[in-house]
């Protein structure tokens, strides 16, 4: 069924509201995206009705608790068409999927000389984790860089592709430029050496569909907010033999199946829990987890092929809109096929901080700003930041109409 996203509006509380007078016109969902009543009833049923700690008691509520949290696993493997929910750990958030593999994977595994590849688009929770680690190791961190259209310097990425590269960490869509990664492609190269692909799917998952079989990644990390979900939930899915050959990243309780004193040595001996739970020490958030499964059954839903198809339509027009500015420089590709819901620019002429404060005081989220991909500015040549607009399926054409009137007045007094 196509998106309808007038009754899908209706599920969103939020955007009944208005800011400073105006009813609000939420363009900030690559940062974070608004929450569906479905979510929000499923979290508030889970307190009023079920919530104890999970994993930890035979009593009724904690059996209750433990099968939801388990099942939003479940669902999140089917989303994503992981195996099982063996490979589905739940973090915090992108940058904590992305950390795990760094010091539960790269630290143990890669050997001195060893080098990781990544790109010039990335979000800094995929350079800041590898520059930290070659503070403690020997490995070098190389990246790739992009066209002027800001689509990612294939034959640059095979040049740098080598027998030394380890592991390959790439952004599938990237936050500024919107640009689709050609993961797959990506995926069977670095696969060809040997290395291994971390795929950041902050920014895709939420708005296609997204299969790990068909990728064939090796690691994927996204985050839960992004994608009408609770904040303080994400998910590192990884291969079973891969995270079955890791150690843990975080020790503490739930972790481990035993951890016996062996008082001749005076030394403790663990064994670690199975998968998933081997990853996730300490009471994890439950709640976000069972949220994010709601999350997972509303997108589920809709069809994650009709949210791409809808997104598309969505910046498809923008973009035509947006180039009926004259002072607007648009960054990414032209072809809305080729780019996620996110569409960064600049009016020639005022910061981006300004142009977005200017939106606001019309009750226009948008952000400004470098989005946490400083290099990706630098190798752009771009001073300042951008400003940013980024849909989901619950933005519509008319909403697109007064962002762009609202631009069309800043043009003018520029
Ligand atoms: N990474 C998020 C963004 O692009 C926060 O806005």
């Amino acid at each position: 069924m196509p998106i309808d996203p007038l009754k899908i509006r209706e599920d969103f509380p939020i955007l009944k509201r208005k800011v400073n007078g105006h009813p609000l016109i939420y363009l900030d969902n690559a940062a974070s995206s608004q929450k569906p009543k479905q979510v929000i009833e499923a979290i508030t049923m889970f307190y009023e009705n079920h919530y104890a700690n999970i994993h930890r008691g035979v009593h009724t509520l904690s059996q209750e608790a433990s099968e939801a949290y388990e099942e939003a696993h479940a669902k999140v493997a089917r989303f994503i068409s992981a195996n099982g929910s063996e490979e589905i750990v739940f973090v915090r958030n992108t940058t904590e999927a992305i950390n795990l593999v760094a010091y539960s994977w790269a630290l143990r595994q890669l050997k001195p000389g060893d080098e990781i590849l990544t790109t010039l688009m990335e979000h800094h929770s995929n350079i800041v984790p590898w520059e930290l680690l070659s503070q403690l190791k020997d490995i070098h961190v190389k990246y790739v860089g992009i066209t002027k259209d800001g689509v990612l310097d294939y034959p640059e990425f095979e040049e740098k592709l080598s027998q030394r590269t380890k592991l390959v960490t790439v952004v599938h869509v990237s936050n500024v430029l919107g640009t689709i990664n050609d993961v797959r492609r990506i995926c069977r190269l670095a696969h060809e050496v040997g290395a291994l692909v971390l795929v950041d799917g902050a920014q895709s998952v939420p708005h296609m569909p997204v299969s790990v079989k068909e990728l064939d990644c090796d690691f994927l990390a996204f985050s839960g907010h992004k994608m009408l979900g609770p904040s303080g939930i994400g998910v590192l899915y990884a291969k079973k033999e891969i995270l079955e050959s890791m150690s843990p990243f975080l020790g503490g309780g739930g972790m481990i199946s035993k951890v016996r004193f062996d008082t001749s040595t005076k030394k403790c001996k663990i064994d670690w829990n199975v998968l998933p739970w081997k990853f996730e020490a300490g009471t994890p958030n439950i709640e976000g987890g069972i949220g994010l499964g709601a999350a997972v059954d509303y997108l589920s839903s809709i069809g994650m092929e009709e949210v791409r198809r809808y997104e598309e339509e969505l910046v498809s027009y923008a973009l035509k809109r947006m180039s009926e500015l004259e002072k607007i420089k648009i960054y990414g590709p032209s072809d809305p096929r080729m780019r996620g819901g996110v569409i960064s620019f600049n009016l020639e002429g005022m910061s981006p901080h300004d142009v977005a404060m200017i939106m606001d005081q019309s009750g226009i989220a948008i952000r400004s700003g470098y989005h946490c991909a400083e290099p990706l500015h630098d190798a752009m040549g771009i001073h300042g930041g951008t400003a940013r607009v980024s849909f989901y399926i619950y933005n519509t054409t008319s909403e697109i109409d007064i962002f762009i009137n609202k631009l069309k007045e800043i043009e003018a007094i520029i």
